[in-house]
């Protein structure tokens, strides 16, 4: 049946199983048949216990892993309506660099570019120029509080709540229509939790759908609008 309005996204029957060799090829089970329908401009929780699937179904939307079985439909600006789990990949790629932004818990950057180039880099490959891309950085960088001193050094040796900040503003800088979230203010402080929610807050407003977990309760609840919570993996 077709549903009105169209959502952005729509789990269905979702599911995903790691074949271990280290098991003797036994299967692990990441979560079981999941379906659940994102409308645009909504945010949408990922709930539920560790090791539940949470973090294992933003991967499927962001195809770092293939799903085992059921559906990810996407209504791309790019290419209409797609279904995500098996799409060619150069259509992912566009996907990740127009449209779809991740923000996990760790930074993983190429060694030996500044962070205000990391965090520029989204912008230069839209196409602004490299010197608008770097103040843009720098301001966004300034608003998120990594000090000053350390826009031109390398965000490898960074802490964790400073590689944090570094990630999610290389992720929002260019606002993607659609943002996954994996526990993006584990490691920040007060100050940082605030300036960080009142940005993602913004960009909700502005329109970007979102998906995220968020360890603590009182966030989701102020930031997401629905909550999915993740069903039990019975054996
Ligand atoms: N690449 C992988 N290979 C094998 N098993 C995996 C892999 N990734 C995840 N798993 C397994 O899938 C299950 C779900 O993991 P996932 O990281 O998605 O859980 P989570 O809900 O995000 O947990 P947490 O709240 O602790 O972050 C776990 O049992 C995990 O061991
Ligand atoms: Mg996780």
């Amino acid at each position: 049946m077709e549903t009105y309005p169209k959502p952005l996204l729509a789990v269905e029957n979702l599911e995903k199983r790691f074949i271990s060799h280290v098991l003797g090829g036994k299967a692990i089970i990441g979560f079981r048949k999941i379906s659940f329908t994102v409308p645009h401009g909504t945010a949408l929780g990922l709930a539920g216990p560790s090791g539940y699937g949470k973090s294992s179904v933003l991967k499927c939307i962001y195809r770092t892993y293939g799903a085992s079985s059921g559906q990810i439909l996407y209504d791309s600006k790019a290419f209409g309506p797609v279904q995500l789990t098996d799409l060619p990949e150069n259509q992912v790629l566009a996907l990740r660099r127009d449209e779809i932004g991740y923000v996990t818990q760790f930074l993983s950057v190429l060694p030996r570019v500044s962070t205000r180039d990391v965090v520029a880099e989204p912008l230069v490959n839209a196409g602004m120029s490299k010197a608008d891309a770097r103040e843009r950085s720098g301001a966004l960088l300034q608003r998120l509080r990594i000090d000053q001193k350390l826009h031109d050094a390398y965000p490898a040796t960074f802490s964790g709540g400073e590689k944090q900040r570094v990630n999610l503003a290389r992720a929002i800088i260019h606002p993607p229509r659609l943002l996954l979230l994996d526990e993006p203010t584990a490691s920040l402080d007060v100050e940082a939790l605030s300036i960080v929610l009142q940005l993602l807050s913004e960009l909700k407003n502005r329109g970007t759908t979102m998906i995220a977990i968020f360890h603590d309760k009182s966030i989701m609840d102020r930031l997401m609008d629905t909550t999915f919570t993740m069903p039990e993996k019975e054996t």
